[in-house]
C-alpha cells in the first residue's frame, strides 16, 4: 500500500451512480444537475441525502423551496447527464435549451423526468454542512418508476455503462 492523497484515492471509486435533481425557482421554473454523491439515508421513515456544493444553483434553490426531485437516469440519457453538468440553471435554461422532458410531480413543485427509471418526490428534512458541499436530506413523499425501462446508467469517470436492473 502506497499512502497517496484523499483525491488520488478517490480516482478509483468508479463506477458510481448517478442521479438526476430537479428543482424550482420562486416561479416555477425549473433546473436540473447531476449528482454522483447520493444515497439512500433511511428505510422508515424513507430519506434520501445528495450533497450539493455551496456554488450550484440547485443549492441555491433547495435551500429557498425546501423541495427537489431525484431521478435515476437511463439508458440514453448521457448527453442530457453532460449538459446538465456543464452549465448552471442561473444561465440558461436547461430544460428547453435541451428539450427535457418534464412531467408534473405529485406533491411537490420540480418536476418529475420522463425517460427515468425512477423519480422521487422529497420534502427538505433536514440539511448538514460538509465542508465545500451541503448535505441535504430529503424525506421521499411519493416514488414513481418506469415499468418499461430496466437498466440506468453508471458514470466511470465521464463515460458511462448501464447496468440492468429489476
Ligand atoms: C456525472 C456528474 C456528477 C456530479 N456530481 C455532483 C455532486 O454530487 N454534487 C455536486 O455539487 N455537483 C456535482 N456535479 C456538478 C454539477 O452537476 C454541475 O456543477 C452543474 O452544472 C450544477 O448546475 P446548477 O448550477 O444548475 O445547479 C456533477 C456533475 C457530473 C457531470
Amino acid at each position: 500500500m502506497k499512502e497517496v492523497s484523499f483525491s488520488e484515492a478517490m480516482r478509483r471509486k468508479y463506477p458510481e451512480w448517478v442521479v438526476l435533481i430537479t428543482t424550482v425557482d420562486e416561479n416555477g421554473k425549473p433546473d436540473v444537475m447531476p449528482a454522483g454523491w447520493a444515497m439512500i439515508a433511511s428505510h422508515q421513515p424513507p430519506l434520501f441525502a445528495i450533497s450539493v456544493g455551496h456554488g450550484r444553483y440547485t443549492h441555491k434553490l433547495i435551500r429557498n423551496q425546501k423541495e427537489f426531485v431525484i431521478t435515476f437516469p437511463s439508458p440514453g440519457m448521457e448527453e442530457a447527464i453532460e449538459y446538465t453538468g456543464s452549465c448552471s440553471g442561473r444561465d440558461v435554461d436547461k430544460f428547453k435549451e435541451f428539450g427535457l422532458k418534464a412531467l408534473k410531480a405529485k406533491e411537490v413543485k420540480p418536476p418529475l423526468l420522463a425517460d427515468c427509471i425512477v423519480n422521487l418526490e422529497c420534502k427538505l428534512e433536514g440539511e448538514l454542512a460538509a465542508g465545500d458541499h451541503t448535505i441535504f436530506l430529503g424525506r421521499v413523499v411519493a416514488a414513481h418508476v418506469d415499468e418499461d425501462i430496466h437498466a440506468r446508467l453508471l458514470n466511470f469517470s465521464g463515460k458511462f455503462a448501464v447496468a440492468v436492473t429489476q
